[in-house]
């Protein structure tokens, strides 16, 4: 089992990355951002690999199975194996990380219809992080050329095939996003996949995520796994209808949003209650550009001063129907 293992670059691929390291010198990879974060490898209950961030204190994907994660809480209420019956399909991945938001979609789409000619757009701060998943095979999980593809891609920030059109923005999302949106990209799908609000608020400011409402198509879906009160209140500030992805498991539902749809499925009374109290204040980022503490912050005191029922006023009216 390689659970809490360190990392160690057994791949070429890497060593013209780092400046460091040699060929099946066995060093832990060492990120080229600045803060030379680690990547730890895990395994997660579907089988699949996904790295541990130990700057972030947090897993690039749910425990209870990583690719089953991107299966359920993207593709699917993304509708992509309908969706593939178009002849150009526009995917835009926020925080790509090690592709298997995209990877999995891919191959939804081409399962269904080898022929769909898929544009992506795919926005990461880290190159290091699909580079370090390509290092390890992972990718190898998904059937060619994915894995072809996904590796040019991560090496090269650009892939061009009869099939795929693919460009990666590197940087900070909430700059990217701009430029994104100045091309006028339309998004039959959009994956919003940072890390959780609690450690990366910046990606889930009302502010953001009206910018992705800009490169979502009239038709188009956006899909995320979290269920956060303050993430569904922007989405719907946003021009958004937005609906529940089922729950597998004993995991937390996600959340599907478009701008048109009447039949997305339903929030429950429980999480339409969820939205009338403090967790939904939003967090706000009104230039882009404030740190996460100023984030978390900012909305602590807009909670403070809130109208809005105490969420643990509503936690415990549903521990009291629960049992
Ligand atoms: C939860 S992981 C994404 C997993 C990914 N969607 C996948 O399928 O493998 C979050 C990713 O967001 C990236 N990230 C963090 N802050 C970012 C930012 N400000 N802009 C763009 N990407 C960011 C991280 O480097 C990390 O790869």
């Amino acid at each position: 089992m390689l659970m809490n293992l360190e990392f160690y670059i057994l791949h070429s691929t890497f060593c013209i990355l780092t400046d460091n390291l040699q060929p099946h010198n066995l060093q832990p990879l060492k990120s080229l951002m600045p803060d030379n974060k680690v990547f730890t490898p895990e395994m997660t209950a579907d089988g699949s690999f996904t790295f541990f961030c130990s700057e972030i204190g947090e897993s690039y994907h749910s425990r209870q199975g990583a690719i089953e994660e991107a299966q359920v809480k993207f593709v699917k209420p993304c509708q992509l194996a309908q969706k593939a019956q178009q002849p150009v399909l526009r995917l835009l991945d926020i925080c790509y990380g090690l592709g298997y938001n995209t990877a999995a979609a891919l191959g939804e789409i081409w399962t269904q219809n080898p022929h769909c000619h898929v544009q992506l757009v795919a926005l990461e701060l880290d190159s290091t992080v699909p580079q370090a998943a390509i290092a390890q095979g992972w990718l190898n999980h998904f059937r060619d050329p994915i894995p072809q593809l996904l590796e040019a891609l991560a090496t090269t920030g650009l892939v061009e095939t009869e099939q795929f059109q693919a460009q990666l923005y590197l940087g900070d999302a909430r700059e990217t996003i701009q430029q994104v949106q100045q091309g006028n990209f339309q998004a039959d799908a959009i994956f919003l996949d940072p890390f959780s609000p609690p450690n990366c608020p910046q990606l889930w400011t009302l502010e953001f995520i009206q910018h992705l409402a800009q490169c979502c198509s009239d038709t188009g879906r956006l899909a995320t796994y979290s269920c956060a009160a303050a993430v569904r209140i922007a989405l719907i500030t946003a021009g958004f209808t937005i609906g529940s992805t089922i729950e597998v498991g004993n995991r937390q539902p996600g959340t599907i949003a478009s701008f048109t749809e009447a039949n997305l499925p339903s929030l429950s009374i429980r999480e339409q209650e969820h939205l009338q109290t403090r967790a939904a204040v939003p967090y706000r980022d009104p230039n882009l550009s404030d740190s996460a503490s100023g984030i978390l912050h900012r909305r602590r005191l807009e909670q403070q001063n809130s109208l809005l029922e105490p969420t643990s006023h509503w936690k415990k009216r549903w521990l009291r129907v629960d049992s």
